[in-house]
């Protein structure tokens, strides 16, 4: 399973990538407009940080908009997926753009035949936002699951991103379906980190060490 981090805070992505396990990253408009400077200079920065995919979304909300804000997006760097919501102008870009080769993240995706359709246009990944579905008592990972039926019947390749994710036991949850990816918000990839029993058994081996006073 790929662990992309979900924002674009240059800092909280160079602390995660320190880490080790980060595949990738995910921004959207509204996580850009929290930070400093340009998208695209945000983008170039976090291209420089991190060796792997990194989904950039577009503004524009027509076609040929969304085709041009594609192609400058992947103008910085070959490892940009385009994120294009799913509509149906939306679909049309995500065939164009699939047919040339790009990667496309098709994002706001809240039902499997959203998905499916994005899989049916060529997309590489398919962003279900567990964490919105939840937040209307709808059950988001049943959405995740149905997606992983589906893409499994008929062979897609297309990736699943588990996106909005709130907590750790979406991430878990994610895993134990086969999720092919889950975008984490940092305070979250910093929670998966967590147990009592960790800190716990740390404390009790330092102090039998330091009571026995042993030389290492
Ligand atoms: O990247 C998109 C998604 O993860 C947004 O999450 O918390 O705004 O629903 P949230």
């Amino acid at each position: 399973m790929k662990f992309f981090i979900d924002t674009a805070n240059i800092e909280q992505i160079r602390e995660a990538n320190s880490w080790g396990v980060l595949d990738g990253v995910t921004t959207n408009p509204s996580l850009a407009a929290r930070e400093e400077g340009s998208y695209k200079k945000i983008l170039e920065e976090i291209a420089d940080i991190v060796d792997g995919s990194i989904s950039a979304e577009v503004i524009a909300q027509d076609y040929d908009g969304m085709m041009k804000e594609a192609h400058e997006l992947i103008e910085i760097s070959d490892r940009i997926a385009v994120k294009i919501p799913l509509t149906k102008v939306g679909l049309k870009a995500i065939k164009s753009l699939s047919d040339e080769g790009v990667d496309v993240n098709t994002t706001l995706i809240f039902s499997p035949m959203q998905a499916l359709l994005a899989a049916k246009a060529g997309a590489s990944f398919v962003s279900p936002f567990v964490g919105r579905l939840d937040d209307i008592s709808s059950m988001g990972m049943k959405v995740v699951q149905d997606i992983r039926t589906i893409f499994d019947n008929y062979g897609f390749d297309t990736e699943i991103i588990v996106a909005s994710i709130r907590h750790p036991m979406h991430v878990y949850e994610a895993a134990m379906i086969g999720a092919d990816i889950a975008t984490i918000p940092f305070n979250v990839l910093e929670k998966l980190f967590n147990h009592p029993l960790t800190d716990i058994g740390i404390e009790r081996f330092l102090s039998d060490w330091r009571r026995a006073n042993k030389q290492f």
